[in-house]
Parts: C-alpha cells; structure tokens; sequence
C-alpha cells in the first residue's frame, strides 16, 4: 500500500487530477498496486474549507511524512494577493529540481515530428525569491524593484541534479538558457556552476544558449536540444513555449523533486476560463502520475507495469483519436476520455 497525498488544487484541479485518480487505481488493480490517496486541501479550497493559508500546515506535514504527492494545479492572484502556494510549497518542502519531458506523442499531430527534450528548472530561487519592494510611491512616478537571487549551493545543485539525470537516462546533452550577458551576475554564476559541474561528465556534451536567441532555435528546430538546465523564471516559460511544440499544456507532465520529496504535478495551471465545464484535458496529470508510478517502481516493480500499462493505453486512444479532448482536436469530455483510457487498460 503506498500513501500517496493529493492535492486535487483549484479551477480545472479537482476534475483532472479526479480523473487521473481513476486511472492509476484501475491499472493498480490489473497489476497489484495499491494507493491510499490522502486528500490535502492547497489554494482557494484551503481557505473555503476554513483553514486560515492557502497552503495549510497539515498539507506541508502530510507530504513530508508521506514523501510523495500528486498535485492539481493552484490559482495565483494577479498583481496582489497572497504569495503563490507553488512558489511556497517547492521552497518549504525544498523541491529544488523540476523535471518536464516534453515529448511528441503519435496520437497528437504537430508542426514537429520526433520532439523529445526535458527541461530542467531550478525551482527555489531567482526573480522567484518574492523579494519585492516599491522604493518611489508618488503617484504617477513609482518605482519598484524585484530581486533576482542566486547562489553557488543552489546553482551547483541543479546543475549536478541535471547531469545525474541525463546520465541516467542517457541522455546525450545538456544546454544551459542564460542571459548572463545582462545579468552578469546572477546569470554569470548560475553559467559558471553548470560549466564547472559538467566538467564532471565528459561523457554528456555541454553548450550555453542566450536565451533570445535560444527561443528561436527552439521554435525552428526543436529537435536538436536534449536535456534543458534553466533558472527558475527562465524554465516556467520555456515550460509553456516547449509544450506548445508538441501540442499544449495538456500533454505535458511534470515532477518537483527533492533530496526527500517528490511532488508530481502538470505543467499547466487552473484554467479558469474551462474550469466546470468538463471539457479539460487529465492526460498532463495523469502523465505526471505515470512519472510518479516509475518513482515508486525504484521499490515496487508493480508500479513500473502500472506506469507502462498506462502510457499504452493513452498512446492507443490518441493514436486512435475518436474519443479525445477539445484541446487535442475532438470534441470529447473529461469523463468520455478518461472512460476511454480505463476500457484501454
Ligand atoms: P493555464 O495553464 O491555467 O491555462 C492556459 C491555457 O491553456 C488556457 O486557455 C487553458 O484553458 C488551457 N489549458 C490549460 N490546461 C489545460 C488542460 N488540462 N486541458 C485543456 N486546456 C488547458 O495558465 P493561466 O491561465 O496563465 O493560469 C491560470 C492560473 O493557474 C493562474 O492563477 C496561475 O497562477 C495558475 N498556475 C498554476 C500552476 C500550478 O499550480 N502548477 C502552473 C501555472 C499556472
């Protein structure tokens, strides 16, 4: 029996992550894996449910004792408001590494054939640090500023964290996107720690991108990237950018990973402007839970077939494409597609 907490989140969250739930525990069923989900409230539903923070203390407490979550996505208010759950929960829980395959799946026809590169996002730092402060308040003339932080433990750890995996799975190349031309810096050290650390791994090629410039290789000719290594704000866009290579937020999953935690999430976020309606796509959730299947595998074997059963049966109903999603091209609903996934196992 693995304890596993979810976080079903706000806006589209409860309807994908519940239709991600459906799936795992029906391939768990064909294949003797076992989850009790732990139902952990985060964001607007944290507060409906009375807590007093949108990122309760239990919910913290659950993950840490229980190691591994699956999370919906969370709403952030824009401009004001109370600090982003995500932002809080990866530098509490201290998930310092993002993991994001980006993958051209058959089923799904895009302008690219063969896309298949991960991006590695450092999680805890950066423009990211929520230090922000208005220095000039005179109406009509202010003026803020935004610290952007980086530092040489967090810089080496991701870079070390990207080596590893690629490495392990043997991917061949790591590039760095940058902008240390700029951000002398900050940029410049998180370049320096990634070079020092890839001259640890001659056996995985290592180059350096500006970032501009680095958007346009992406856009014209995905497949020569492997293994992506950001900084924090740097990898949440190019995370949107790349999923649109290969068909949008819906088909690409995610991981935050710590030295003692994981927490599996999608790409995407709420969507309000879908939430309710039953139209959202479960598969990036569902994906990140197939990931999540092959963490638990390093222990369970069962889980590793749950995962593989999984990814077939949604390769099939895409390939297929008779029952799939608004945002793939049909005109199925939530529950339509993820019956389809569950026949398919
Ligand atoms: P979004 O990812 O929620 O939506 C962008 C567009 O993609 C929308 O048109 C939406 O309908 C569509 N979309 C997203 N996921 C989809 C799915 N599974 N199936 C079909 N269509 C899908 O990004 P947006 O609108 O910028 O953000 C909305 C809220 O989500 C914000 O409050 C933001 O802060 C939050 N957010 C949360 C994240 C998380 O919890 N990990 C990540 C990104 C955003």
């Amino acid at each position: 029996m693995h304890k596993i907490v979810l976080i079903p989140g706000d806006g589209i969250g409860p309807e994908v992550t519940g239709a991600a739930c459906r799936v795992i525990d029906a391939a768990g069923t064909k294949t003797g894996v076992n989850i009790d989900w732990i139902k952990c409230p985060a964001g607007a539903e944290a507060l409906q449910q009375g807590h007093d923070d949108v990122l309760p203390q239990v919910t913290l407490d659950a993950i840490a004792e229980h190691k591994v979550a699956l999370k919906g996505p969370v709403t952030t208010p824009i401009g004001k408001g109370f600090t982003s759950v995500n932002v809080q929960l990866r530098k509490k829980l201290n998930l310092y590494g993002a993991v994001r395959p980006v993958r051209n799946l058959s089923g799904v026809k895009t302008r690219f054939t063969d896309v298949d590169l991960v991006i590695v996002r450092e999680n805890t730092e950066g423009l990211y640090s929520g230090i922000e402060n208005e220095i000039v308040s005179t109406p009509g003339a202010s003026v803020v500023t935004s610290l952007k932080i980086a530092s040489e433990a967090a810089s080496r750890r991701i870079a070390k964290f990207a080596f590893e995996y690629a490495r392990e799975r043997e991917r061949k190349r790591v590039t760095v996107f940058h902008k240390a031309n700029i951000m002398k810096l900050s940029d410049g050290l998180f370049i320096r720690c990634s070079a020092e650390v890839a001259k640890a791994y001659p056996d995985i090629a290592y180059d350096e991108r500006i970032i501009d410039a680095g958007c346009m290789k992406l856009v014209q000719d995905p497949n020569q990237f492997d293994v992506l290594l950001l900084e924090n704000l740097y990898g949440d866009v190019i995370s949107d950018l790349c999923a649109g290579l290969v068909g949008g937020l819906g088909v690409v999953p995610g991981s935050n990973i710590g030295d003692e935690v994981a927490v599996f999430e999608a790409v995407h976020g709420s969507a309000p402007d879908i939430a309710g309606q039953g139209v959202a796509n479960p598969l990036a959730v569902l994906m990140s839970g197939v990931m999540m299947l092959n963490h638990l595998g390093e222990t369970d074997a069962n889980a590793k077939q749950a995962a593989e059963k999984i990814k077939h049966a949604y390769n099939a109903v895409l390939d297929e494409h008779t029952t799939v999603t608004r945002d793939l091209g049909g005109t199925a609903s939530t529950a339509a597609f993820t019956d389809a996934l569950i026949q398919r196992l």
